[in-house]
């Protein structure tokens, strides 16, 4: 596996991205589907498939039984398809709870990359939440832990980083969303040792371009991608119109494999986190780790053609 620094040029990441391998085959599975393409996390070389799985609204199910037995199933098909971050948060509800019943339910010694969030103005709060967070899902250790929105940052990245440190986690994050405070994440990757951001970024929402992600690129930071379907409305936009007819060329059957085609192909994406209840958009979803992605040309060509729709 290779090793990348801390601190990575972006030349590098290009270069990483180029080489994101569909090596190998899913062990398994039945017709030995090419497995998921990965990326590495600049701070460690560890790679992690290109997409991964939110939770926000389609874990949060409470005590339904039918419901949870559909999380379990969504769950059953993102692990068969290579899946591996599946991230969460304390805002959401009994998600984590709904994590941890799903595990359990799929008795997983499972590959999945762990991430949730802190997400209170309290720091000493914050370290509560993470060992509720700990409890509900059922794991001592999380790979992943991000500050919520930016909420106290200051002070939680001082517990992350603590955390970190004792090899209680293994890496430490933030995050934004719709578009909101970019200038004010950009001022704390620049500043602060951190493995990850997450914010929006869709064929729609393209300002991150501008600046996030080529400093993602620049200090060596892992991206994630949440609501890359708008929490649904950007696919609801695009209904009933066409796809274009060289969607075919970068192995698109629908909008939303168009859609996340779009974010992971651009360099400095590590992975993309889109959230369904729906195991067939489960498997959807998942097929766009496996075929070709479009170059910066065909990019450009996917932008243009969904500002004129
Ligand atoms: N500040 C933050 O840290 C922050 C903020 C927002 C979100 N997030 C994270 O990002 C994750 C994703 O964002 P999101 O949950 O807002 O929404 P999203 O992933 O942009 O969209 C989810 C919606 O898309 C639909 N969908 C999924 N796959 C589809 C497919 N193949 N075809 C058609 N429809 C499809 C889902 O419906 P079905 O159930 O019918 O498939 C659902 O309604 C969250 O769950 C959360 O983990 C983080």
């Amino acid at each position: 596996m290779p090793k990348f620094k801390s601190g990575l040029s972006r030349r590098h990441l290009l270069a990483s991205a180029v080489a994101v391998g569909a090596a190998g085959l899913v062990p398994g599975s039945p017709a030995a589907a090419p497995a998921m393409m990965t990326r590495p996390i600049p701070s460690s070389g560890e790679r992690l498939p290109v997409i991964g799985m939110g939770t926000w609204v389609t874990f949060n199910v409470g005590d339904d039984m039918q419901l949870r037995a559909r999380c379990v199933d969504v769950f059953r098909a993102f692990f068969q398809a290579g899946g591996g971050m599946i991230d969460s948060s304390p805002m959401y509800g009994s998600a984590e709870e709904v994590i941890g019943y799903c595990l359990k339910q799929l008795g997983a010694n499972s590959p999945m990359f762990s991430a949730t969030k802190v997400w209170t103005p309290l720091k000493w709060h914050g370290a509560k939440q993470i060992k509720a967070s700990q409890e509900l899902r059922g794991e001592d250790k999380f790979d992943l832990f991000q500050v919520h929105n930016l909420v106290n940052w200051e002070g939680h990245l001082d517990t992350l980083q603590a955390m970190k440190s004792e090899g209680r986690l293994r890496y430490v994050g933030i995050t934004t969303s719709h578009g909101s405070r970019h200038e004010e994440m950009a001022k704390i990757m620049a500043t602060q040792a951190i493995d990850f951001v997450q914010f929006t970024y869709n064929v729609e929402d393209r300002d991150p371009e501008a600046r996030l992600l080529g400093l993602a690129a620049d200090k060596g930071i892992a991206v994630i991608i949440n609501r890359p379907f708008q929490r649904g409305s950007l696919l609801d936009r695009f209904q009933g119109k066409p796809l274009p007819p060289w969607a075919a060329d970068i192995a698109c059957t629908s909008w939303a494999q168009f859609s996340l085609k779009f974010i992971v192909s651009h360099p400095a994406v590590t992975c993309a986190i889109p959230a369904t209840s729906r195991v067939d958009h489960m498997h959807e979803n998942m097929n766009v780790g496996r075929g070709p992605l479009p170059d910066m040309k065909t990019r450009a060509r996917m932008a243009a053609y969904v500002k004129d729709l």
